[in-house]
């Protein structure tokens, strides 16, 4: 295993402690919702943000109580994002991290009341962070609630719904890309460098470089694992956006281009971490894991 590998388990086995623990009981009222939460946001997802969160705290020797509530956080909006995108009245999808979707698992209301008692947990749990200034922590609840709302990820759904037969611009593909999955990447690796320090200028544009590259690469990735992978691997059904005739990295530029995209991507990633040096390690490496990732 390749000190990569190992700092990723440790991350991943981090961020489930911490959601284990700041995740509401199921043997807490109401019991069924508790439990439904808790089936969806555990044991399960490569936890991209987290470890993306981790990767940018490590730049500032980021503070670890907040390194942890942030992780849990934004893998929490993220989870929410999913039960959600997966519900009838979105993608229609009955498997997800190779379990029963909890609308499936449970039921339509229940898959609605989870994610929004995730949203709001989300918050509470940022709130809750007790070793940053208080008027950081203001500005990074500010930066999750744009990134989830309308402006981020909600509106970047909103516009994938809306475009179903539609044959976008690879602007247009490319804006929906960057709020649907982009705004949540970019506000994990934010959230991660704030629980080190106040930000300056120079280090905000180098890692919203890096975000920005990411977050597209990061959906191209998918809508090409989509088109050729398989439903065992993923742990979601695969060939749904062709069948659910939507428009995709895929259906605009054909596979190989898509592949060369997400490449050009991983590289403009690398280039934008050159001002952090050495610290940007385990960035670089997750920046190689978007794009080289088989699931
Ligand atoms: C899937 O996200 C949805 C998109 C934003 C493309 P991930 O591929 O990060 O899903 P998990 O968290 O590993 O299940
Ligand atoms: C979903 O995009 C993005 C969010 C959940 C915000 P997709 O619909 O492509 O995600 P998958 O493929 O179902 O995971
Ligand atoms: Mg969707
Ligand atoms: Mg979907
Ligand atoms: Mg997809």
């Amino acid at each position: 295993m390749t000190a990569f590998d190992t700092w990723m388990r440790e991350v991943q086995a981090e961020v489930e402690r911490a959601l284990e623990t700041l995740l509401p009981a199921s043997a807490t009222v109401p019991h069924k919702l508790h439990e439904a939460m808790r089936y969806t946001a555990l044991g399960g997802g490569k936890r991209v943000r987290p470890l993306l969160a981790y990767a940018s705290g490590a730049l500032f020797g980021g503070d670890a109580q907040a390194l942890a509530r942030v992780a849990a956080a934004v893998e929490m909006i993220h989870v929410y994002s999913l039960v959600h995108d997966d519900m009838p009245c979105m993608d229609d999808d009955d498997l997800r991290r190779g379990k029963p979707t909890v609308h499936v698992a449970y039921d339509e209301a229940t898959a609605l009341l989870v994610g929004d008692a995730l949203q709001a947990q989300a918050f509470e749990v940022l709130a809750g962070i007790d070793t940053l200034p208080p008027s950081r922590q203001v500005t990074m609840l500010r930066l999750l609630a744009e990134a989830a709302g309308s402006a981020g990820m909600c509106g970047g759904q909103a516009i994938d719904l809306d475009s179903v037969g539609l044959a976008l611009t690879r602007e247009e593909l490319e804006r929906m890309h960057q709020l649907k999955t982009g705004a949540m990447l970019r506000v994990s690796v934010i959230l991660g460098a704030l629980c080190g320090k106040d930000l300056s200028v120079i280090e905000l544009e180098a890692l919203g470089a890096y975000s920005k590259a990411i977050g597209l690469a990061f959906q191209v990735v998918d809508d090409v694992l989509d088109a050729t992978a398989d439903s065992a691997t993923l742990g979601k059904t695969a060939g749904k956006d062709a069948a659910d005739n939507k428009p995709t990295y895929v259906s605009i530029l054909g596979l190989d281009q898509s592949k060369e995209l997400a490449e050009q991507l991983r590289r403009e990633a690398h280039e934008a971490l050159a001002p952090f040096g050495e610290q940007a390690l385990r960035l670089r490496e997750l920046a190689d894991l978007i794009v080289q990732r088989k699931a």
